[in-house]
């Protein structure tokens, strides 16, 4: 079956101090920007404050899609929502109203997204698929780029393709995705694919973009 994919570029590993110069070097064959927001709580690590992040989105080229590694996130997503992200993640494992938080995303015109870490299951959640977009599979542990594919993860990407059915849920990967990993992915039924180092560590950040893209390009 041919499905729609997009390649979606994860910041968290380029260069910080230039972000408009390394954004604008795969903006024109990227589908969106991937934005890591990390707490320091939810997981080890930090990223952006919102000011930055707000910035960060009303700078971008093309659209944003913003993933919240963060604690008691249902008001802040609707803060990233409003700020103008074309696309708002929140973790399942941080979130107190998943349908409350959904709508109101959706109400600022952002698509809702869920995303499940390695060891949470997907079955619990079927019940809210009618409430959002996308649904983003962990294929690491969230934190840190640059970590390897967990494979185990594949059964997992293959149940949600089978829960979402006919639904138009965009189904995303997260972590470890290269050129030697997006296939297995893609064969087990993702559709939208974040890739961070190796995209921002390779020597033409583009020209990998579109070698991933045609990696799959048949599936
Ligand atoms: C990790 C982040 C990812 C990260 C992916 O927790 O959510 O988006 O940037 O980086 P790579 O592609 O290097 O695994
Ligand atoms: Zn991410």
């Amino acid at each position: 079956m041919v499905r729609d994919i997009r390649i979606t570029p994860s910041i968290l590993n380029a260069d910080r101090a230039n972000l408009s110069s390394e954004i604008a070097r795969v903006s024109d064959v990227s589908d969106l920007i991937h934005l890591d927001i990390m707490d320091d709580i939810f997981v080890p690590n930090f990223t952006f404050d919102f000011d930055e992040a707000k910035s960060i989105i009303s700078n971008c080229p093309i659209p944003v899609d913003s993933h919240l590694m963060v604690a008691e996130v249902d008001e802040i997503a609707i803060d990233y929502a409003q700020a103008g992200s074309a696309s708002v993640t929140f973790h399942v494992e941080a979130v107190a109203d998943i349908r409350r938080t959904a709508r109101e995303i959706r109400r600022y015109g952002a698509r809702a997204a869920m995303a499940i870490k390695p060891k949470t299951s997907i079955d619990s959640y079927i019940d809210f698929f009618d409430q959002i977009d996308m649904v983003l599979i962990m294929t690491v542990e969230p934190g840190f780029g640059g970590q390897s594919f967990i494979d185990e993860m594949l059964p997992k990407i293959t149940r949600t393709r089978e829960l979402i059915g006919d639904r138009p849920i965009w189904l995303q990967v997260d972590g470890g995705i290269s050129l030697e990993t997006i296939e297995r992915a893609a064969v087990a039924g993702a559709d939208t694919f974040v890739a961070g180092s190796a995209v921002f560590k390779a020597e033409d950040p583009a020209l990998m973009v579109e070698a991933l893209r045609r990696k799959i390009a048949i599936h």
